[in-house]
């Protein structure tokens, strides 16, 4: 066996703690991560797949009543995270933290599923995360979109798991300090103070999040009383997906829903709004500030990822991807470096990270499979050059930030022994 696939799986393994597995082995991610989670669930698939079912059946029961999956679950009381479990003060079995990120879970289990070729039978017995994940969902139509306007909105920068992206700046300038602040970082005595958020940033993560902790986290008031609630383009394309992928596995245990089923239609038509395939530009939307944001970044072509019944689009997505990285050595930087806010080497700002490289391969494998196919292989080679990393740079592809990344071992995984 490739070498590099047996120190991916091992690496899975010594990140793996009770039912669960660390985003890397170090001190910098002592919790479970909702869609690191979900990503290394699609990694154990490969090799256990009872590890792949623990790894998501231990994320789901941190769901709260309303149907949230909280983005950080703190299996273990650690202090040595900022803001840990004390600070969030929320969860409910389980401490969490209070906001949610991507639910790529949904695509992903379906992948697992369709792979295995499970009889309905089989896929029967998984009946209760199908159900549980449903809710969730619908979570996210009531109280992320109560206003029916078809897209649903963040209320975090951590909940788009991109935190310091550019996307975010112009929003986040708005956000004034709170002047009572006391916290300590950890992160960046973990990993170089370069590459990760600024200080800046971070007082103003905090800001929204002890706002958040004040409201209680009624998710009836969130959406109106946040101080950052933005649409971002990359975000609805993960869901929209989602949505598709959830409807497809409610057939198989004889269920369907006609909520989920309208908002498809409608998050679809209004989220084909945000592109604008002439400029070749997309629009994040600042609800918040009514204000309109235009990042060149790759999470923009997650809409690759949503499979949108549309050809044209579909093509021109692919017209603008090509561009969006050319004469890149390695691809795909998470926001091109031809624009002034592009960092080569810090975190969301620059650097290549191999989830969204595995999005847009997902995105692309039944549109165009030539080009796919090129991600598949720059990515291993990137991986097999480096090792397990979690982010690179898109110049030199030097491998940075936490080693031993959950996600990246996962991922390569995945790349190396399928194409489906
Ligand atoms: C950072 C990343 C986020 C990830 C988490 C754990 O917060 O921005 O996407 O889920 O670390 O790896």
């Amino acid at each position: 066996m490739n070498s590099t696939i047996k120190v991916a799986k091992r690496t899975l393994l010594n990140n793996r703690r009770l039912n669960y597995t660390l985003p890397t082995n170090t001190k910098l991610y002592p919790a479970q991560w909702n869609w690191d989670s979900a990503f290394i669930a699609l990694g154990y698939s490969n090799f256990n797949l009872d590890y792949s079912f623990k790894e998501i059946e231990t994320l789901i029961s941190g769901q709260w009543d309303d149907g949230m999956i909280p983005h950080i679950l703190f299996h273990i009381k650690d202090l040595n995270y900022t803001p840990n479990y004390k600070a969030w003060n929320c969860g409910r079995k389980i401490s969490s933290s209070g906001i949610t990120q991507p639910p790529i879970l949904a695509s992903i289990l379906r992948i697992i599923i369709e792979r295995q070729k499970f009889s309905k039978k089989e896929i029967k017995k998984h009946q209760t995360l199908i159900l549980k994940i449903k809710k969730y969902l619908e979570w996210f139509i009531r109280y992320r979109d109560p206003k029916k306007t078809g897209l649903i909105s963040i209320l975090h920068p951590w909940e788009s798991g991109y935190d310091n992206s550019p996307l975010w700046d112009k929003s986040m300038s708005k956000i004034k300090i709170d002047s009572k602040l006391s916290y300590k970082r950890k992160d960046n005595k973990i990993v170089k103070k370069s590459q990760r958020p600024l200080k800046i940033d971070y007082d103003r993560y905090v800001t929204i999040k002890n706002h958040l902790r004040e409201l209680n986290y009624d998710p009836k008031k969130l959406y109106f009383k946040s101080k950052f609630n933005v649409v971002d383009v990359g975000f609805n394309s993960l869901f929209l997906k989602a949505l598709k992928d959830v409807n497809f596995l409610l057939k198989f245990i004889g269920k369907s829903s006609i909520f989920l089923k309208r908002y498809i239609l409608l998050n679809e038509s209004k989220l084909i709004k945000l592109f604008n395939s002439r400029k070749m530009k997309f629009k994040n939307k600042d609800l918040k500030n009514d204000t309109s944001i235009e990042i060149p970044s790759i999470t923009n072509f997650f809409m690759l990822f949503a499979d949108l019944n549309n050809n044209l689009i579909n093509r021109e997505l692919i017209k603008g991807l090509k561009k969006y990285y050319k004469n890149e050595k390695y691809f795909f930087p998470s926001i091109s470096s031809k624009h002034k806010s592009f960092e080569e080497k810090r975190y969301w700002r620059g650097p290549v990270w191999v989830n969204c490289n595995w999005i847009i391969y997902q995105g692309l494998k039944n549109k165009d499979k030539k080009f796919a196919e090129i991600i598949r292989k720059k990515t291993i080679n990137l991986v097999e050059k480096e090792k397990f990393r979690e982010y690179y740079s898109c110049k030199s592809g030097l491998g940075m930030g936490a080693k031993n990344f959950s996600w990246t071992a996962a991922l390569y995984l995945d790349f190396k022994l399928n194409r489906s």
